[in-house]
């Protein structure tokens, strides 16, 4: 079993260069489906969700080939449509499949996606979207089979702005004749991304961004290449590090724009954030304070993602922070390692109230990825040595969070325990 081996106690200081964004070359690599050829996607991140997405291009019967940070699909001839539930058990976003499908296909068949146990992840506005464009649904047990005879464009009211709804939306939309509305969509940077690769396969795609999306679907469409985009998470993931941790970090290719909320947060908890010509560069002299209320919410309000990172940066500092969570209803499970690493955390239903302490040194389970990061960063801050084990979920949105964190200074080690 691996774990990480940490001695904390001391502030950071390095360079670390964020790599591509897991969430936006997920519905990209998705969309390749969408072609007769062969496109090209930079800046991809080799993550274990990124694979789980490579193989399931591969089990359709896509020709996939990495070389470095690029990764070329040839989704010219598809043997099917279904994808194996293996693959789909394996990570939530598989669900994205389905939309790319649909257009390509005219049908998709799969079992319900599996992920993170960040509480009920449902898929009925995935669903609610695909029936809207014409497609029927039929669920057998545990088994979801889309079919449509012909996608017309509509438009499409989402009950709620959600990533990943509005990403299926988009693609099943450009199998779909005529205009397709998406209103009330999403309005993550990974959107506006998923938009710049719809174009460059020829899509006629706009509005990403704002809270409607239009899309001119059933023309063809032609292999495209792309670049990625800096993985906002991973960027406060590093930034956090420091955060908590003290001294100095730069995150080479961070984009300042992509992570305002995170950046005030942390201003206002005592730490300097600049934008340089590399990309962002943190300090932190003093203290952490706490800031009091803080809420989550659809972009561009404060991410989900980066809940567990701040409270674990703030658990260490001093002063009261009340975090409240409005997008998963299962998202403080790593506060019960937190408290091993000796902090004053406390979940009442939505929020969590910490009290910054010093902590020390622990052996603690990442309970999921970002949960994971987040036990990680407190560590950095922790008197003495800590043990962090179930690497498999922090593998799934890191390339090698412990290499970046030691380029950044933290003395940290991916250790294997003989189990005998
Ligand atoms: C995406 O998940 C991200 N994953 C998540 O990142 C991120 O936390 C989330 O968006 C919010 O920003 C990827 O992009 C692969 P949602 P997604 O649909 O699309 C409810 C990580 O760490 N909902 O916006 O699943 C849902 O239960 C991951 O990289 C429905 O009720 O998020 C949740 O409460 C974790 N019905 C809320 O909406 C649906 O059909 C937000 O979900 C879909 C969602």
């Amino acid at each position: 079993m691996e774990y990480f081996a940490v001695t904390g106690g001391r502030p950071l200081a390095g360079e670390v260069r964020v790599h591509g964004a897991k969430n936006s070359a997920l519905p990209i690599l998705a969309a390749t489906l969408l072609v007769r050829g062969e496109s090209v996607v930079h800046n991809c991140p080799a993550l274990t969700d990124i694979q789980t997405a490579l193989d399931i291009l591969s089990c359709l019967g896509c020709q996939v080939r990495r070389t470095g940070e690029t990764v070329t699909v040839d989704a010219a001839h598809l043997t099917g449509a279904a994808i194996p539930d293996e693959l789909m058990g394996r990570m939530r976003a598989s669900v994205l499949f389905l939309g790319a499908l649909l257009a390509r296909q005219g049908e998709a068949s799969a079992c319900w996606p599996g992920g993170c146990a960040l509480g009920r992840r449902p898929i009925d506005l995935h669903i609610r979207a695909f029936q809207a464009l014409g497609a029927q649904v039929e669920t057998r047990g545990e088994h979801l089979r889309l079919t449509a005879a012909r996608l017309a464009g509509r438009r499409l009211s989402l009950p709620f702005p959600s990533v990943g709804a509005t990403e299926n939306a988009m693609l099943a939309a450009c199998g779909a004749a005529g205009l397709t509305r998406i209103c009330n969509a999403a309005r993550e940077p990974e959107i506006v991304d998923l938009q710049g690769f719809l174009q460059a396969l020829g899509a006629r795609v706009t509005g990403a961004g704002t809270e409607e999306i239009h899309v001119s679907g059933g023309l063809p469409l032609h292999p495209g290449t792309y670049r990625v985009m800096p993985d906002r998470i991973v960027t406060a993931t590093y930034l956090c590090a420091v955060a908590s941790a003290g001294g100095q970090g730069v995150l080479q290719g961070a984009r300042g724009d992509h992570v305002e909320p995170v950046t005030a947060a942390l201003s206002a908890a005592g730490c300097r954030v600049r934008c340089i010509p590399e990309g962002l560069q943190i300090t932190r002299d003093g203290s952490l304070r706490g800031i009091g209320a803080l809420q989550t919410g659809p972009y561009p309000a404060f991410p989900t993602d980066a809940q567990p990172l701040l409270a674990a940066a703030l658990a260490g500092g001093t002063g009261e922070t009340a975090i409240t969570e409005t997008i998963f209803d299962h998202r403080f499970r790593y506060a019960q390692g937190l408290e091993a690493l000796g902090a004053q955390v406390r979940a009442a239903g939505e929020t969590l109230y910490l009290t910054g302490h010093p902590l020390h040194g622990g052996s603690v389970e990442a309970p999921d990825l970002r949960g994971g990061a987040a036990l990680t960063l407190a560590a950095l801050a922790a008197e003495g040595e800590s043990r962090i084990t179930g690497l498999r979920h922090i593998d799934r949105g890191y390339e090698a969070l412990e290499q970046d964190l030691a380029a950044l200074g933290a003395d940290i080690r991916r250790e294997t325990l003989c189990v005998l």
